[in-house]
C-alpha cells in the first residue's frame, strides 16, 4: 500500500474504531459485531506497524475504550453533568489482547516459552465472561469501593450501586489481606436479561441489544434501589500482583474464593498448548448451555514471576491472551420479506422467520440490509437461511443453505416504489440504500422523524406510536415544530384522550423546553449525527448559530467529525425547510444554545482552539471540558486556527511537526494550568475523594393511550422490527 493510503485508510479506520467504541461502551448500544470492531482494530494494528510515521499515542490501538459518561435513567438536568465521582485506579485497568485464531495462540504460547526461556510455567484458561468490568477494593475485610473500568486510568465510584449486587460480600471471611483489590466482570444472566426487556418494551423503552449492555447500562443507574433489583451477578477473575503475596494467579483466585468472594469454577491449569485447545474446544460446544453471556476464553500464564518477566505493553498484559468465539449461527426457514422505511427515506429489507432461538433469545425477524446483500445471496423465500446475532440488536441474515432449496422457492422482487407512498425509489450514487425521496409527504418518515424527536434519549415527550400515528392521521402534527402547537381543546378532542392523559402530555411538551442544546441537536435527527455527534457538535460551537454558520472545513476541526457527518451537518442546515422548523421549536422556546447549561468559569481561553494531545493526569475528556468551562474550543487537528498545542506526555509526533511548521505554540499541562484564573485550574471537575450530588431517577413513562407492545425508534436509524 502507498504511504498516501495507508495514511488517509488508518484515518478512516480511527474514525470508525473511536465512533463504534463510544457506541459499544458509552451508549450500551453497538451497531457492529465484536467480530467486525476486532477486523478492524487489527488491520489498524497491522497499517500503524508498516507506516509507524502515523502512529500516534491517542490512536484506538494503544488506548482503553472509555465507559466514562452520563448515568442511565438520569433527567434531563442531570444528563448534562456526571452523575458519579470519577476516581483513579490505583493500577491501570488494562484490556486483553484477542484473537479468533488458533494458530495466534499457539505463538502466544511459542512467545512465553522463548521469553521464560526454561523456567517452569503453566497456563490458567478461564472463560471470558461478557459484562462490564468491575474493581472492588476491600480494607479489612469490608468493600470500600467499586470503580468500572472507565477509561482505565480512572473509573465512575459505583460502591452504593455494587452494595445492592448479590453475591458480593460486603464483609469476607478467613484469612485476607488487610488491604487489596480485585477485578472481575458484572454480569446479567440471560433470564434476568429477558425480563427486564419485556419490561421495558412494555414501557415502550426501548430494549438492550444485550446482557452486556444491560449488565453496563444498570450498573450506572442513579437509583441503588433499582440496580439491586436487575438481578445482576458478579465472577472475579484478577487480583493485581502488586496488591497480594501468592505464587500463582490460581493460588490467588482460590484464596480469594476462601474469603467468601464469587470466582468460577470453570477455571482450569493447562500445562501446554494441546491442553489449552480442548480447554477452547469444550467451552465453544458447552457455553450455550451457561445461564449467562460469554465471548471467548482468556489464557494466563498462572505463576506470577512468570507475569512479571513478560510485562505489558501500554493496552494490555502480555501474559494474558483472549480467543474469542465466533458469534453464534442458526439455520431456519424464510417466509417472507417485508421492506420497511426508515426515517431518513432508506428501504431496509427485513426477513420474516420460522422462530429459532440463537443466543439465549427466540428469533422472528432478521435483517437482510439492502437489495444488493440480497442479490448476493441470492436469497429465495423459502430457503433455510442463517441467522446471526452481532453485537446489535438486530440479527443479520450471513448466508443461505443451498442443499435446502425446493422448487417452488420464490425470488424476491425489491420493490421499485416506496411500500408507503408509492414513490419511485433512487438510489443515491455513494449509498449501498435505496431511498425514498418524497421526505414531506412520505408517512413513514415523518412519523419516524416524530418518534425519534419524542424519544427518550431525545426530548423525552410523552407519546408512543400509536400518539404519533394518531397525530398524524389527524393532522395535528406532522413535524417537530407541530407538537408545540397542540392546545388541550385539541388533545380532549381525539379518541382515548382524557384531561388527565392530555396534561400529561402538555407537561412533558413543557419540560422538554428545558433539555440541553446537545440533545436538542441530536433530536433534529440529522442524518449520521448520535447522540455523541450532537454532544460533540454542540460543545465546539455551543450553539445553533455558530453551528450553521459553520464551513464543511470548520465542522472538520471538531474531534472525530470526518467527511460524511460534517456534509450532511451541513446540508441539513443549509435546506431552507429545515431552518424554518429550527426558527419554529426555537420560538417555541427550545434551547438551542449551551447559555446557562454549564456556567462558564471564566473566559481565560475565549475565541482559542485549542488541540490536545498526549497523556494528563487527568483524562482527555477532562481536560476538554476544562477548555470548554474556560471559554475556549477543543479542535482535532492542528492548523493555522489552532491558538496553542497542549501536549501531555508523549504527544503525537505529527502535531507536533505541524506545530512547528506553522509556528504554533506547544503548551504543557503545567503552563496550561497557569493560564487559568488561580484557584479555578480543575473546579467544576471535582478531584477525586469529593462527591457529586445524585439526582432522582425520572419518573417512569406512560402513554396516554393504551399501551401496545413496541418501542421507540432506535438510537440510530434501522427499521424497527420487534
Ligand atoms: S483478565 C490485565 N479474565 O475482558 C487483564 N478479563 O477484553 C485483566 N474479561 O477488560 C483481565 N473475562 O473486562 C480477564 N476471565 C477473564 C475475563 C476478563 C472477561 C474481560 C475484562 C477485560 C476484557 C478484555
Amino acid at each position: 500500500m502507498q504511504e498516501q493510503d495507508a495514511k488517509i485508510r488508518i484515518g478512516q479506520l480511527r474514525e470508525t474504531l473511536r465512533e463504534h467504541s463510544r457506541r459499544y461502551y458509552v451508549d450500551n448500544a453497538p451497531t457492529m459485531s465484536d467480530y467486525e470492531f476486532d477486523q478492524l482494530m487489527h488491520e489498524l494494528e497491522q497499517l500503524e506497524a508498516s507506516f509507524p510515521q502515523f502512529d500516534s499515542p491517542d490512536s484506538p490501538t494503544h488506548r482503553v475504550g472509555s465507559d466514562l459518561d452520563a448515568p442511565v435513567g438520569a433527567n434531563a438536568e442531570s444528563q448534562a453533568r456526571q452523575g458519579f465521582v470519577q476516581r483513579a485506579h490505583r493500577y491501570p485497568m488494562l484490556s486483553l489482547g484477542n484473537t479468533y485464531s488458533i494458530a495466534e495462540i499457539e505463538e502466544f504460547a511459542a512467545r512465553a516459552e522463548k521469553v521464560l526461556d526454561g523456567i517452569p510455567f503453566s497456563y490458567s484458561c478461564e472463560l471470558k465472561f461478557d459484562g462490564t468490568a468491575i474493581c472492588l477494593s476491600y480494607r479489612n475485610g469490608s468493600l470500600v469501593q467499586a470503580l468500572t473500568r472507565g477509561d482505565g486510568i480512572q473509573g465512575d465510584d459505583v460502591t452504593e450501586n455494587v452494595r445492592r449486587i448479590a453475591g458480593i460480600p460486603q464483609q469476607l471471611r478467613g484469612d485476607y489481606p488487610d488491604e487489596f483489590e480485585i477485578r472481575g466482570e458484572i454480569l446479567m444472566p440471560y433470564e434476568a436479561f429477558d425480563a427486564l426487556n419485556r419490561e421495558r418494551e412494555a414501557q415502550e423503552e426501548p430494549p438492550f441489544a444485550n446482557p452486556r449492555n444491560a449488565a453496563s447500562g444498570s450498573l450506572k443507574l442513579i437509583n441503588p434501589e433499582e440496580v439491586g433489583h436487575r438481578g445482576l451477578i458478579c465472577t472475579l477473575y484478577h487480583i493485581p500482583a502488586e496488591s497480594v503475596t501468592f505464587n500463582s494467579h490460581s493460588e490467588a483466585l482460590d484464596a480469594a474464593a476462601s474469603w467468601g468472594l464469587p470466582v468460577s469454577s470453570e477455571r482450569r491449569i493447562c500445562h501446554d498448548i494441546n491442553d489449552i485447545k480442548e480447554y477452547i474446544d469444550h467451552w465453544d460446544r458447552e457455553r450455550k448451555f451457561l445461564p449467562y453471556a460469554t465471548d471467548g476464553i482468556v489464557i494466563k500464564i498462572n505463576e506470577l514471576a512468570c507475569q512479571r518477566a513478560l510485562g505489558y505493553t501500554a493496552k494490555s498484559p502480555r501474559w494474558a491472551v483472549a480467543y474469542k468465539f465466533k458469534a453464534e449461527q442458526a439455520c431456519t426457514e424464510l417466509l417472507g420479506i417485508d421492506y420497511q422505511v426508515g426515517r431518513t427515506g432508506a428501504v431496509t429489507p427485513v426477513a420474516n422467520l420460522a422462530p429459532v432461538q440463537l443466543s439465549g433469545t427466540l428469533v422472528k425477524r432478521a435483517t437482510l440490509n439492502n437489495a444488493d446483500q440480497m442479490a448476493l445471496l441470492d436469497i429465495r423465500v423459502g430457503d433455510w437461511v442463517f441467522v446471526e446475532k452481532g453485537g446489535e440488536i438486530i440479527p443479520k441474515i450471513t448466508g443461505i443453505d443451498p442443499g435446502h432449496r425446493t422448487a417452488d422457492a420464490r425470488r424476491p422482487v425489491f420493490p421499485e416504489r416506496c411500500p408507503d407512498c408509492g414513490t419511485p425509489l433512487v438510489r443515491p450514487e455513494d449509498e449501498a440504500k435505496w431511498f425514498c425521496p418524497n421526505q414531506d409527504g412520505c408517512p413513514m418518515q415523518i412519523k419516524g422523524r416524530l418518534l425519534h424527536f419524542v424519544s427518550r434519549k431525545a426530548m423525552d415527550i410523552l407519546a408512543g406510536e400509536m400518539t404519533v400515528e394518531q397525530f398524524y392521521e389527524t393532522g395535528l402534527a406532522r413535524t417537530a415544530a407541530d407538537l408545540y402547537d397542540i392546545s388541550n381543546d385539541q388533545l380532549i378532542s381525539l379518541e382515548g384522550w382524557q384531561e388527565r392523559a392530555a396534561q400529561r402530555f402538555l407537561d412533558s411538551l413543557e419540560a422538554s423546553k428545558q433539555i440541553p442544546f446537545e440533545r436538542v441537536l441530536y433530536a433534529l435527527g440529522i442524518r449520521y449525527v448520535g447522540e455523541t455527534t450532537a454532544k460533540a457538535l454542540a460543545r465546539h460551537f455551543g450553539g445553533i448559530d455558530a453551528l450553521a454558520a459553520a464551513t464543511q472545513e470548520e465542522l472538520l476541526e471538531v474531534e472525530d467529525i470526518g467527511d460524511v457527518i460534517a456534509r450532511s451537518v451541513f446540508d441539513y442546515l443549509h435546506d431552507p425547510a429545515h431552518l424554518e422548523q429550527i426558527a419554529r421549536l426555537s420560538a417555541a422556546g427550545l434551547r438551542f444554545d449551551g447559555a446557562g447549561q454549564e456556567a462558564a468559569l471564566s473566559s481565560a481561553l475565549a475565541g482559542k482552539t485549542i488541540v490536545v494531545s498526549g497523556n494528563f493526569s487527568i483524562s482527555r475528556e477532562r481536560i476538554k471540558d476544562l477548555i470548554a468551562a474556560h471559554g475556549g474550543k477543543a479542535g482535532s487537528s492542528v492548523s493555522g486556527s489552532t491558538a496553542f498545542l497542549l501536549a501531555g506526555t508523549k504527544p503525537g509526533p505529527e502535531k507536533l511537526k505541524k506545530c512547528e511548521k506553522l509556528g504554533i505554540p506547544v503548551v504543557s499541562e503545567e503552563e496550561f494550568r497557569a493560564m487559568l484564573p488561580s484557584g479555578l485550574a480543575s473546579a467544576d471537575l471535582p478531584p477525586s475523594g469529593e462527591e457529586i450530588p445524585r439526582f432522582a431517577e425520572t419518573p417512569s413513562r406512560g402513554n396516554p393511550l393504551p399501551a401496545k407492545p413496541g418501542r421507540n425508534v432506535p438510537t440510530i436509524e434501522e427499521p424497527t422490527l420487534f
